[in-house]
């Protein structure tokens, strides 16, 4: 384990040796086009953050029509991985090191942003709520149940996806076990009412992400491959009865593992489901925990140097402050981000937050 002293504090999780604990969480930010391709403008912006200890990239389809927001990139096709390596080049050009996070919209993905094509889940649930579609706002759909036998399909897009983004130069990957997407929609009881392997208990409903985890595995190796969860968050209509069960639970499994790390989501965006998962993970888990949600410089300092955690991802303030290392080194104001350009492709609200240096003295 790390003796942490602050953010500042270099750290090794796995193989991958990061120069400080303020890290990047992953950011959907709609600017790949319609065929899903990251271009030169993620280049630029991914770049202007280089400055993180590591960048985890943006939500990225493993496999073709599970789009769930429009201009999302995929890592599914040649055209992608040449466009995400355009990306890793100009960050480790920076002196940056960035990791690719690998998602499965599941239920999340609408019918209209992908040529009609009926999401799939663990049950048949749908959210509730509506999705942005070329044609204007519209209601989640039901999402087909998967069948059991569907399921090795699912686990080879993303061993596939593993293996593209190792030729497109990540660093590592982030496996999205977060949000209600397709691994947490079966991780949680709200939404997997299945019965057979995949459902009922604890050790059930987690088997789909432990199976995704040993198949990227298989192709990073465990030391470069971190997973992401948010056992709380009622976002996407997501609950479950037993939160702190569960995170005990993959403590275990993911200690086994032996990952760089386990991206832990401490809370709830609307504040509904509350419990100390973060302590619960400490408790059990043997590898780096990075934590996330709401933090500022000073609870992460604390945090860090009171041993709650290893490393915080920052989400918002990274979008509006490319330079957030050096301005919390001098404990310099930070920008406001402007959620209005947050989902809008173009080069406003993405590449030109100034940096301390170019602001007027
Ligand atoms: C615009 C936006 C896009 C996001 N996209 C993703 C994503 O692609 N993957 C993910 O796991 N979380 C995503 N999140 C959640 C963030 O990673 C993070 O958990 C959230 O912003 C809270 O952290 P913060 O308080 O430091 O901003 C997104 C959040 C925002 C605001």
């Amino acid at each position: 384990m790390n003796t942490a002293t602050d953010i500042f504090t270099p750290i090794t999780a796995g193989q991958l040796q990061l120069k400080n604990r303020i890290w990047m969480a992953p950011l959907t930010r709609v600017r790949s086009g319609v065929d899903h391709v990251p271009g030169e403008l993620m280049a630029q912006y991914y770049a202007q953050r280089a400055s993180a200890g590591l960048i985890i990239a943006e939500a990225t389809m493993v496999l073709p029509e599970t789009s769930a927001f429009m201009q999302e990139p995929g890592i599914y096709n040649a055209e992608q991985i040449a466009g995400w390596r355009k990306v890793t080049d100009a960050v480790h050009q920076a002196g940056g090191q960035i990791a690719l996070q690998l998602w499965h919209g599941g239920r999340a993905s609408h019918p209209a942003l992908n040529g009609g094509k009926t999401a799939v889940a663990a049950s048949a649930i749908a959210i509730d709520g509506e999705v942005h579609t070329p044609s204007g706002k519209q209601p989640y759909t039901v999402p087909r149940e998967l069948a059991d036998d569907e399921l090795p399909a699912i686990i080879e897009g993303f061993r596939q996806a593993a293996e593209n983004a190792k030729e497109a130069g990540f660093d590592g990957i982030e496996l999205h076990g977060a949000n209600g997407y397709l691994l947490d929609n079966f991780l949680r009881d709200g939404s997997n009412h299945r019965s057979g392997p995949y459902g009922g208990p604890i050790e059930n409903r987690a088997r789909l992400l432990l199976e995704v985890l040993e198949a990227v595995i298989g192709v990073w190796g465990s030391q470069r491959v971190g997973v992401r969860t948010s056992p709380l968050n009622s976002f996407n209509s997501m609950q479950d009865s037993d939160p702190v069960g569960m995170t005990r639970y993959l403590a275990q499994q993911f200690s086994q593992l032996d990952l760089a790390f386990w991206h832990l989501m401490r809370a709830d965006f609307a504040g509904v489901q509350q419990a100390d998962v973060v302590s619960a993970a400490r408790e059990i888990y043997q590898g780096n925990l990075v934590t996330n949600m709401g933090y500022s410089r000073d609870e992460a300092n604390q945090g860090i140097a009171n041993n709650q955690f290893d490393a915080v991802t920052f989400g918002v303030p990274f979008i509006s402050n490319p330079d957030l290392v050096e301005r919390f080194r001098l404990d310099a104001p930070l920008n406001e981000a402007d959620p209005n350009t947050f989902y809008v492709p173009g080069e406003k609200g993405y590449i030109d937050y100034p940096t301390l240096e170019a602001e007027p003295a």
